[in-house]
């Protein structure tokens, strides 16, 4: 039995007063559940102040990104360590934002997530293919080379720390959901890909979440399917009341 895993994906919205106002009204309205695992993923700035609201709570606090480097002359970038320093357990690793807008390739996601997992944060690895290749029939063949060359040397063992979110990058932000089945039928070929570079327990116990336009109406049916174990919400997360109904949905399956 995988335990869901419902993340709020906050990329670069809110002010550092919505931020608080919203940590808070999420720690207070959540019940405490065993069958759910809940993270944020606020703006790097605010992962200090978020943290601290949190600090009681089982909510985890992650970033949006890393860099590769521990420290040193690399301007504008943050650290697995600093990262850490600031309360974050987790960190979202190669979101198709990161991908399409900043150029990050596979093998720059890969050396994120050996830094991230040198570090003990738990990352999310996020894949999904854009609209043209979904439709030039290259679903499989594009996820299946995120996943090889993304998690390049990286051993099983690593793997069990790792979250993986499949967001198909057309249904990002613009409230085209995949359906229920045709996120399943990606998460099944994603978990059979594990399958074959690991091995069956690996597989087994890795939650794969679906992202793309989740929100309170449709995340019944998509976290009811047997290959999805939660969602990485946008969008949706930056309010309090639909992110709580969303966990509470994801507590009820
Ligand atoms: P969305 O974003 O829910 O706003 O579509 C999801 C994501 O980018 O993680």
């Amino acid at each position: 039995m995988r335990k869901q895993f419902i993340a709020g994906n906050w990329k670069m919205n809110l002010t550092l007063e919505e931020a608080g106002n919203l940590s808070r009204k999420l720690r207070d309205g959540l019940k405490v559940s065993d069958t759910v695992d809940i993270g944020v993923f606020p703006s790097f700035v605010y992962l200090d102040k978020v943290s601290d609201i949190f600090s009681e709570s089982n909510v985890f606090v992650g970033a949006q990104n890393m860099s590769i480097e521990k420290c040193g002359a690399f301007t504008g970038e943050v650290s697995g360590p600093m990262l850490k320093d600031v309360g974050c357990t987790h960190v979202l690793i190669g979101h198709s934002e990161r991908r399409t807008i900043y150029q990050e390739t596979n093998s720059v996601i890969n050396s994120k997530l050996k830094a991230a997992l040198l570090t003990d944060l738990s990352p999310i690895l996020c894949v999904g293919e854009r609209q043209e290749e979904r439709d030039a029939d290259k679903t499989d063949e594009v996820v299946e080379s995120q996943l090889s060359e993304g998690l390049l040397n990286i051993t099983s063992e690593q793997v069990n720390r790792l979250t993986i979110a499949y967001e198909p990058v057309w249904a990002i932000g613009t409230g085209k959901t995949a359906t229920p089945e045709q996120a399943n039928e990606v998460h099944t070929f994603i978990r059979n890909t594990m399958r074959d570079k690991y091995d069956d327990n690996t597989a087994q116990r890795l939650r794969i979440q679906y992202g793309g336009s989740v929100n309170a109406e449709n995340a019944e049916q998509l976290l009811s399917q047997s290959e999805i174990d939660g969602a990485l919400v946008g969008g949706a997360s930056l309010d309090s009341s639909t992110f709580l109904d969303i966990v509470s949905i994801a507590a009820s399956i």
